[in-house]
């Protein structure tokens, strides 16, 4: 049976071995560097991408296999070819589909239709594979998740779905400073809280400085992700007390880590002296996108 990554609740049961399988795979590079021969993996993107488009790509050829990047403008889907055959169409040829797609709705139908595994690389309402590679991080620079406080600033957003998820199933506390309007979906919480059970906390709260208080881990995303351009001028006034900066981070335990899935905006969701001062691991993060999209695709394609 084939396997998707459309949710982190699909790794609800492994999430730990992937993220212990990226931190081998780190190590012994070379060990995997056939892990995939002759396997190719489609990638659509509907939107830009750095990290997720770079790691994945690179991830393929150090495994041996391959990877096409296809934009929906070069694609019939861009002329109204249907998601479904489009990937009725793809699962002939390649071996795995990543996709980054406006609407989760895409994303599900895209996995529905495929007889190989679809892999979300960001959409409206998670972004999986990013936090594989955050949690990776989180245990390598704290030797441990159960029980940290891990700390999320601003939108209750994509990437903030899939960090309160992920950070359920591995036991650590999640807390979420959202301003008022902007709050991660009652949905999702419940399903958090449910998972954390009475192993771990999930608080939602509109005080930054609550959720900054003894943290761990204090992570942001931008204000205004991509398709929500037109609400840039009314986001960046709602969102103004919420910036991750000295005073908010002095909140934080001594040792915290500074997090963030990046494109960053200094100035904005954080400072420079934060996101650029010695607390930050933005850059460890980044790189541990490689080594966790290596471990998912040998995981879900080897
Ligand atoms: N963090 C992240 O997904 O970055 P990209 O948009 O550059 O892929
Ligand atoms: N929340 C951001 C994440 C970018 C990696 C967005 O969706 O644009």
């Amino acid at each position: 049976m084939k396997r998707d990554l459309v949710s982190i609740l699909d790794l609800k049961e492994d999430l730990m071995d992937i993220i212990k399988l990226g931190i081998e795979i780190k190590k012994n590079p070379k060990k995997y560097s056939r892990a995939l021969d002759g396997k190719s993996l489609a990638m659509i993107f509907e939107k830009p991408s750095t990290r997720t488009r770079t790691s994945f790509e690179v991830a393929m050829t150090q495994l041996g296999g391959h990877a096409l990047y296809m934009s929906p403008r070069d694609m019939q889907l861009g002329r109204g070819e249907t998601i479904e055959d489009t990937a009725k169409v793809l699962s002939r040829y390649v071996d795995a589909i990543v996709y980054r797609a406006f609407d989760h709705g895409m994303m599900i139908a895209l996995a529905k239709n495929s007889s190989v595994p679809v892999i979300n690389a960001l959409d409206d309402v998670e972004h999986p594979a990013q936090i594989v590679a955050d949690l990776m991080t989180i245990l390598e620079k704290k030797g441990r998740l159960k029980n940290l406080k891990i700390s999320f600033i601003g939108d209750g957003n994509n990437v903030a779905n899939s960090l309160m998820l992920g950070s359920a199933i591995v036991g650590a506390d999640f807390y979420i400073a959202s301003p008022k309007g902007y709050e991660i979906k009652e949905d999702y919480v419940k399903t958090a809280k449910s998972i954390a059970g009475d192993k771990s906390r999930i608080v939602i709260t509109n005080d930054p400085i609550e959720a900054a208080r003894d943290a761990d881990v204090i992570y942001t995303d931008v204000w205004v992700s991509m398709g929500e351009e037109e609400e840039r001028e009314k986001r960046e006034r709602d969102f103004k007390g919420y910036q991750v900066n000295s005073a908010l981070v002095s909140n934080a335990k001594k040792d915290y880590i500074f997090m963030h899935c990046l494109p960053a905006h200094r100035g904005l969701e954080v400072t420079s002296d934060v996101i650029d001062g010695p607390n930050s691991v933005v850059f460890d993060e980044a790189e541990n996108r490689l080594h966790a999209q290596k471990a998912i695709l040998v995981k879900f394609i080897g």
